[in-house]
């Protein structure tokens, strides 16, 4: 009996040790979070949208390292179609996502989106391509994440005049007291695409250097469509052409593709681009690309990650502005700097 009595407490430890354990194990789980983010991307293909969309994966990746955290992250890509992405933002809403993020197709077409993410109660994070103001203040968790883009106009301007006033013939090379340009448009209804053609101009004639639009085009953001478009206007403008702004890196780059294959070197047009992407800091710092503004892909993805996670905590460096709108600044890039930007 008295070796009973020794033994009660071992046994009461091992009858009590299947549920510690098991309280242990449903506290792991309780304290490892899923989270699941889907994001729609209007076309995987774009240089600027495929890097933020990579910055994005790498925000994922260092959130479960430092936390423990899982992330599920699922990167659809839209193929240009506004009707593809509605189906793909369904998807994510009925399988409960916990965070939704669109770049859409059809910036026009926001309100739909809206109204669906306010009915499953999901926070909502557009980015890059800017809804209306009414549509996105229907949802109190729906937030714009992207940049001024009437400032990176101005940025592009600054470089041409800054580059005139230092010496007016590197650019002005017919000596009329004026730059003859070409200009490079984005997607027609693409808010950048507006503003920066519109400020770009605006920002050299401000500097109180004049300017003639020989022509201008859209070429949709696309390299290979600005190649096409800039041999048309070499082959009728010739060496009148004294500046090709561009309103991003890779219609730059396709026009500079343009002017090497047509054999032009003497007094070759300058050539402004907007992004700073990787191939378009190259051209910048081997001369062929004047300057270009820095479209921060890194933090723009770290401020959406961030909502994703939190939708309440927002970030004090970039404050939210009409309650739902988050702009990170541009930056200028010319040979100078272009190094500190990769
Ligand atoms: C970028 C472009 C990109 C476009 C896509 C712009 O902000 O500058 O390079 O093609 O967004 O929406
Ligand atoms: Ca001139």
């Amino acid at each position: 009996m008295k070796f009973f009595k020794k033994l009660i407490p071992f046994l009461c430890v091992l009858l009590l040790l299947p549920g510690a354990l098991n309280a242990c194990s449903i506290q792991k789980k309780d304290t490892i979070k899923t989270i699941r983010i889907g994001v729609s991307v209007y076309r995987k293909d774009d240089t600027f949208i495929a890097s933020l969309s990579s910055y994005l994966e790498e925000d994922a990746k260092k959130r479960e390292q430092h936390t423990g955290d899982k992330i599920i992250l699922n990167i659809m890509d839209s193929q240009s179609s506004q009707s593809l992405q509605n189906d793909q933002v369904d998807g994510f809403l009925s399988k409960n996502y916990d965070a939704v993020c669109v770049n859409m197709v059809d910036r026009t077409a926001a309100a739909t989106i809206v109204d669906k993410a306010k009915k499953a109660d999901t926070p909502l994070i557009f980015f890059n391509r800017e809804p209306v103001e009414e549509d996105i203040q229907m949802w109190g968790k729906a937030y714009y994440v992207g940049a001024d883009a009437a400032q990176s106009g101005t940025l592009q301007g600054q470089i041409i005049a800054r580059a005139y006033k230092k010496d007016p013939r590197s650019i002005d090379r017919n000596g009329d007291g004026k730059i003859q340009y070409v200009m490079l448009e984005g997607e027609q209804g693409h808010q950048d695409s507006l503003l920066r053609t519109e400020y770009s101009v605006k920002a050299v004639e401000e500097s109180g250097v004049h300017t003639e639009m020989l022509a201008n085009d859209t070429a949709n953001w696309q390299r290979a469509q600005a190649t096409a478009k800039m041999k048309q206007w070499i082959t009728r403008y010739g060496g009148r052409i004294e500046a090709v702004l561009c309103n991003n890196d890779d219609m730059a780059l396709g026009a500079i593709d343009a002017i090497r294959e047509s054999g032009w070197r003497a007094s070759r047009p300058v050539v402004v681009g907007v992004d700073g992407t990787a191939p378009g800091l190259d051209a910048i710092k081997n001369g062929t690309m004047l300057g270009s503004a820095y479209n921060n892909a890194k933090t723009q993805a770290e401020v959406i990650f961030g909502l994703c996670c939190d939708p309440a905590g927002t970030s004090k460096s970039f404050p939210l502005q009409r309650g739902h709108f988050i702009y990170i600044p541009y930056q200028m890039i010319t040979r100078e700097n272009a190094g500190k930007f990769g």
